[in-house]
């Protein structure tokens, strides 16, 4: 996609500004990075704020119980408490993960914090349900935060489920998922006629094509939006081996590759909070760096799309 096909509209561009300034607020005093505030979103459907840098676990933490391993993503997790953030996503498809996650939480300061959000991933109620319960007890928690139907699967079923568990207190927000570009036509069709509080898909500077319908439609809908695979699984960084970070990066608070792809998502009005995913400290540490300092504006944006697509 060039610069022609960029549609964000003035209107709403504004509209965002006033948006990001209402919602940076200062952070608590052990999480000022350089005296920079930590940048907070609103979930439209309550008001309650949320760090805009979240954690995916798919891969990352699909691991055996080797205690090395453990250790460096124990280590993971609390560079990510340390640094105010709160939302973690997983699914019962990435394999050992919810269990991971749930044996780290119970060594973990800070997990007070945890927004904690999970998918249902399997066909029929009573499955739905079994795999829901399961997930609790793998993570070690009381309830999740957010439900989320992973990939639309089986979604009318688990929506009635997912209604009924808000309305009892057992889940506090309900969602749906997708990736890749994949089933946009029929998310669309759910969005524009069942009420949900978040939605999740892939959008990053090289695949914006969210930026088109998916992004304006969760905006108008009230839905809050979680933004999967940020950096094409780590392909953005191939693009950019070798080459300098624009000196004006700097504008906008921005000292690395991955804190430019972070900050170009999250600036975004429509979108409320990003869970690049990663089994190493020193990249924890810089993705939560995006979430403290500057957003770029509506013409920065466009500057960035334009410099990565020279590259
Ligand atoms: N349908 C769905 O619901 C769906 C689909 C896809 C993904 N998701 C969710 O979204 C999350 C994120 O997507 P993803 O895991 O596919 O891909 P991603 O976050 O776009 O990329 C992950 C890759 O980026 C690398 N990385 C992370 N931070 C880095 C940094 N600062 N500098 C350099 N490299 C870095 C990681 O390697 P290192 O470990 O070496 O850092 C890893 O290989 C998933 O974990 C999952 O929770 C949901």
């Amino acid at each position: 996609m060039n610069l022609n096909d960029y549609r964000m509209s003035r209107r709403t561009f504004v509209g965002s500004v006033a948006a990001a300034l209402a919602t940076v607020w200062l952070a608590p005093p052990g999480l000022r990075a350089a005296n920079k505030t930590l940048i907070l979103k609103t979930i439209p459907a309550t008001g309650e704020a949320l760090p805009v840098i979240g954690m995916g676990t798919s891969r990352t933490f699909d691991i055996g119980s080797d205690e090395t391993t453990l250790s460096e993503l124990a280590r993971v997790l609390q560079a990510f408490f340390d640094n105010g953030g709160k939302l973690i996503d997983s699914s019962p498809m990435y394999g050992e993960a919810e269990r991971i996650i749930g044996e780290l939480l119970s060594r973990a300061e800070h997990r007070d914090k945890l927004f904690a959000a999970t998918k249902v991933w399997t066909d029929g109620e009573q499955a739905g349900i079994r795999q829901m319960e399961e997930s609790l007890e793998k993570w070690g928690i009381r309830r999740f935060d957010l439900m989320q139907i992973h990939n639309l699967r089986d979604w009318r079923t688990h929506l009635k489920t997912l209604r009924e568990w808000k309305a009892e207190g057992k889940i506090r927000y309900t969602g749906i998922t997708t990736s890749h570009g994949r089933f946009h036509r029929e998310l669309e069709e759910i969005l524009r006629n069942e009420p949900l509080d978040f939605v999740q898909f892939s959008y990053n500077i090289e695949n914006r094509i969210a930026e088109e319908r998916l992004l304006p439609l969760a905006a108008e809908r009230g839905m809050a939006v979680l933004i999967n695979r940020p950096y094409q699984r780590g392909t953005l960084f191939r693009k950019v081996k070798g080459k300098a970070l624009p000196d004006w990066a700097a504008e906008f608070d921005c000292k690395s590759w991955g804190q430019f792809f972070l900050k170009f998502i999250v600036s975004h009005p429509a979108v409320t909070c990003v869970i690049p995913a990663t089994a190493k400290v020193h990249h924890m540490k810089d993705n939560m760096a995006a979430g403290f300092g500057r957003l770029p504006d509506e013409a920065m944006r466009k500057r960035m799309v334009d410099y990565f697509e020279s590259l």
